[in-house]
Order: C-alpha cells, then structure tokens, then sequence
C-alpha cells in the first residue's frame, strides 16, 4: 500500500515542510496525526512564503486532500485564520481539507493552564504555549476532554462546558496558590457560544477521516503522513521531560490515523547539516560560544528564530548519535540532508561521533536526559568550504568538502542521502534518488 511518512530526525524543525510539499506532487493525501498549532511547517515557491502550524503542508495545493487526523490537537481559532489567510492570498481551501471528528480542541483554559505552569520555574519545560500538552492531558484523562465532533451538538457542548469549565477555574486557582498572579477565570456559556461560532465554519471539514484513509488506501491512493516536531520531541522516545506531548515518530501513525503502520512503506527521515533546539533540555552539541561565535552565526544565517514563537533556537553541530538513534526508531528508508549552504563559510566543521558519559565513551544516544545531561560530545573535525553553494544542481557540483561531509553524515547514520537542500526554494534542492 502506497503511504508514505516524512518525519524529523532531530528536535524539530528540520525543514520537513519543504520535503512534505516537494512530494505533495507525487500524493493524493497528506496527513497530519500529531500535534497542533505547535508545529511551523514554512514553504518557500520563489517569492511566496507560506507559514502554517495547524494546517497539513497539502493544504496549499488544492488537488491534494488535506487530512487533520484524530491525534492532533485542534485550536478552533487558528484553523480559522490559517484558512482566511490562504484564501486571501488566492489558495481556495474547501473540501480538499478535513478534519477528524475524533480530533480533541483546545481551549484557551488549556492555554492558561500552561502558562500557570510554566511560570514555575522549577518545572518549567519551555513549551509553545499553545494549550498542546494541557490538552493531551485532557485526552488521557478523558473526563474533561472534548472532541471535534461535539462542537457541532450545541446543547451536548454546553452542558460538557458547564462540567468542565468551573473544575478548570478551581484547578488554576490552585496553580495560583503560591503565586501572587491571579488566573484567568472562564465563563462556561461565554465559552460555548465562542466556540459555537467557531463550529460554523468547521463543520463542512469535519469527517470520519479514518474512514476517508481506509477508503484512500483501499482505492490505491497515494497517502503522505507529515509528522509533527522532531523524533527527539517523542512523549515516549524522545528527551523526556523535555518533550511534546505526542507521538512524532511513524509510530504515532497508526494511533494519530486510524491507519496501520504496516500501509507506510517508505519512511524518509529529515535531518539538518547541523543540530537546531527550542525550548528546554540537554543537547550535547549545543555550540553556546557568545555572540561572535559560530553558534550565533548558524542562528542568524539559518534563520534559527521559532515559527512559532519567535525564541531564538538553541544551534550546534550536527550530532550523529541522536540521529542514528531516532532513524532506527522511526525505521527510516532514506534521509535527507537540509540547510547544508547554512555550513558555507566556516573553515572546519565538527560532527558529534560519540559521547563521553562520567569518562567512559560511548556511541549510543542515552535518551535519558539525565544521562544525556552529563554527556559530553565527542567530535570528528572535517574541512569547511568557502563556496556559495545555493546553485548547485547535482551531488557532483558540490565543492569537495561539501560532498564528504554529506557523505559522512549518510555513513555515520548509515542510510542512503536522498535529497540534499540548499536554500528554503524547491529548486534549491538536490535530488540524489
Ligand atoms: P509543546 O509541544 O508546546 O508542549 O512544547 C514542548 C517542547 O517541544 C518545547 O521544547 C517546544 O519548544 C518543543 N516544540 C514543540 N513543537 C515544536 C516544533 O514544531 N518544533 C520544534 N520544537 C517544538
């Protein structure tokens, strides 16, 4: 069966967005099942920039049917301007997206939620804010959950809203109770009329879309899944606590979907020529070397700023270990290599090989943050290049040094490169398979 999954090898942010829409051509469906409107998936069609967080990347080509799946978190308002927005600029949005009626929604308590909890310095995890993990904690917990499809029963969502809005309002309150802030307090009707609104302009999207899949595949369609955040974002794999709340690997297809893993049968894996981090956590290449130094430079010519947020992203070499780790997780065909024209410039370039761990060396990724914490990377120093490579049309007309650092990355995380990108455009990309 033809699915297909492109996800994130790193901490997120791997430019997967500009693959995704490079094989969009090739696809009858592109699927999301994880997340919300945490991810920045950013486009680039010459001078057109498209910059969406909730929408899935086939959104933007309209023959593509775009599919929002029951694993991902769905903030009512930001699907709403994340459509106007397209539309406005003459991208019809219509039947071609659809929602699941199992997705769960977010609501602004769960935003509030989040910022209660992190202004606690000690537990702080450096999220998005976006409400993503208070309401994957609803999910689990199930009472207080609320799903795409009961904002279309208006009397069923008042009385949901009724129940949970005032527990919602003691929790925060009890969030509070060390702090001198004052938490927002919801209106349960105020809330469910908002909301109400909102189910309008939903309701034409909203399907079964396991159902919509299955018919897809059972009809030989080409289904591409687009994973959320970096494999090292993980609820379950990745650098816990210092996660997502989702499963962004390929695993999380199959829950995030309604379709088995067993349809996915090319896994491409994303990586960047070096290693980018927002947010919180332990990542042993970080190149934290001041304002002058070559962490500051990959930050300003990588663009390295959240779509999201807009935080500075944390930048360092690229790290072999973490990456051979989560290719073997998500069981990657292939990997392609992303912003190397970012490396132009610099005399030397170090690739983490190994770590060492309370002085013995080790060459397996310790996804224990604890351990990772005390880590030390362990590098391989290869030459730089001085060539602007933002041209090159073929793997051959890479500079020298160029070509053996792409190929050192495919031997040391031991699978085939098969595209190399080297500006955000879809022609700056090297196509090797
Ligand atoms: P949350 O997903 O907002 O709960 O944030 C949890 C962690 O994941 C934080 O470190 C975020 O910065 C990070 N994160 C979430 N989404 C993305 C993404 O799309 N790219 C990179 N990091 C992300």
């Amino acid at each position: 069966m033809p699915g297909t999954c492109v996800v994130g090898l790193q901490w997120g942010d791997e430019a997967k967005g500009k693959i995704v829409d490079l094989l969009g051509d090739q696809n009858d469906f592109v699927v999301r099942f994880n997340g919300g409107a945490n991810a920045g998936h950013t486009v680039v069609w010459g001078d057109r920039k498209f910059a969406l967080s909730l929408l899935p990347t086939g959104v933007l080509k309209p023959h593509v049917q775009s599919v929002i799946g029951n694993g991902v978190v769905v903030y009512p308002p930001r699907f709403i301007e994340e459509v106007d927005k397209l539309r406005a600029v003459g991208i019809p949005v219509g039947a071609n997206l659809m929602v699941s009626n199992h997705a769960h929604v977010i609501f602004p308590y769960h935003m509030e939620e989040e910022r209660l909890a992190e202004a606690n310095v000690d537990a702080k995890l450096g999220t998005t804010g976006r409400g993503i993990g208070p309401c994957y904690q609803d999910k689990v917990g199930r009472r207080n959950a609320v799903r795409v499809g009961e904002l279309l029963r208006p009397d069923h969502l008042r009385e949901r809203l009724r129940q949970i809005v005032p527990f919602k309002n003691r929790l925060m309150h009890a969030h509070c109770a060390d702090a001198s802030a004052e938490p927002k307090a919801f209106d349960a009707n105020r809330l469910c009329d908002e909301y109400l609104g909102y189910a309008e302009t939903l309701k034409p999207h909203v399907c079964d879309t396991a159902r919509v899949l299955h018919e897809a595949f059972a009809a030989g369609k080409n289904v591409l899944f687009e994973a959320a955040q970096g494999s090292l974002l993980d609820v379950d794999h990745g650098t816990f606590p210092y996660v997502t709340s989702s499963s962004s690997l390929p695993s999380g297809i199959w829950s995030g979907s309604g379709v088995p893993s067993r349809a996915v049968t090319r896994i491409i894996g994303i990586v960047k020529a070096y290693t980018s981090r927002v947010g919180r956590g332990p990542f042993p290449t970080e190149l934290d070397d001041g304002p002058t130094g070559i962490g500051e430079r990959i930050r300003q010519i990588g663009r390295e700023f959240g779509t999201v947020t807009g935080r500075p992203r944390r930048t360092g070499w690229f790290d072999s270990i973490a990456v051979k780790y989560t290719a073997t997780l998500a069981g990657v065909d292939e990997i392609t290599v992303m912003l190397l024209d970012v490396l132009s410039g610099l005399p030397e370039l170090k690739l983490g090989i190994g770590y060492d761990l309370d002085g013995e060396r080790i060459t397996h990724f310790p996804s224990d943050s604890y351990d990772l914490e005390r880590c030390k990377p362990i590098y391989e120093t290869m030459p730089g290049w001085s060539e602007d490579i933002t041209k090159v049309k073929t793997l051959a007309g890479l500079p020298t040094a160029a070509r053996r650092y792409v190929d050192r990355i495919g031997e040391m995380v031991g699978k085939k490169i098969s595209f190399v990108s080297i500006g955000p455009d879809r022609d700056q990309t090297i196509h090797l398979s």
